[in-house]
């Protein structure tokens, strides 16, 4: 008897996925965001985009808690950075190319606050944070709120985060801001595995070809 092909919502969107990637040429580079362990340095084709985030792995720089980090799903090394108020945020950026103005994207990642045990008195510092995205200057998206780990002993949690934004050109800046929600007082936040794809919007060549793999799919399983 033959197989009966079954499309889940994930076959479906991979789909959709092969079908953007056929037809679009937007790319971030390094999106694992992987690179030499730095203070003081984003990771290669990534820059600073304000003040000094740090390109780390699962030592640190600045891990002073007794265990390891735990590396995001996407392994390597992560950016770290401390969230303020925007004026003193760290953060990191990239020009980015082949974008279709005016479409919409999302950029899903890997976020963590890290907390900060201080390396001499020890305190275990930090507050609760978030990361913003910033398109051109202007901020198209702003994560969940992630709390401080309460104590330096427990282990580092990831969570996945969509960020979403239109683009406002074929090429432009973006922006990853780490911000605390205790404004000037810190937050250690870190990021890591971007991963971009189109947003279909119903309609599109794209949303269609999803949507009528669907319907087969749903007819199928009736019949
Ligand atoms: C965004 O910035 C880039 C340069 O980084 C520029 O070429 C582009 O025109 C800008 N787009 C808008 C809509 O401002």
């Amino acid at each position: 008897m033959l197989q009966e092909l079954r499309l889940t919502p994930l076959a479906v969107s991979a789909l959709a996925g092969v079908f953007v990637c056929a037809s679009a040429h937007a790319v971030i580079l390094n999106p694992g965001l992987n690179g030499p362990v730095a203070t003081g340095a984003a990771p290669p084709d990534w820059f600073e985009w304000q003040k000094t985030p740090d390109t780390c792995d699962a030592s640190g720089p600045f891990n002073n808690t007794p265990n390891p980090w735990a590396l995001s799903p996407d392994g390597g090394t992560f950016v770290r950075a401390g969230g303020s108020d925007f004026a003193n945020a760290e953060a990191i950026g990239q020009d980015v190319t082949g974008f279709t103005g005016g479409t919409s994207y999302q950029i899903d990642a890997y976020i963590t606050n890290l907390g900060h045990e201080h390396p001499t008195s020890g305190d275990w510092l930090g507050q609760d944070g978030y990361w913003e995205l910033y398109v051109n200057g202007s901020l198209a998206s702003t994560s969940v709120t992630l709390s401080k780990p309460a104590a330096n002993t427990d282990s580092i949690v990831w969570s996945s985060q969509s960020f979403t934004f239109v683009a406002p050109s074929s090429d432009f800046e973006i922006a990853f801001v780490s911000r605390s929600s205790a404004g000037l007082l810190a937050a250690y936040m870190g990021i890591d595995g971007l991963h971009l794809s189109e947003i279909p919007t119903p309609g599109s060549a794209i949303g269609l070809a999803a949507f009528a793999v669907a319907g087969a799919a749903r007819r199928r399983r009736r019949a």
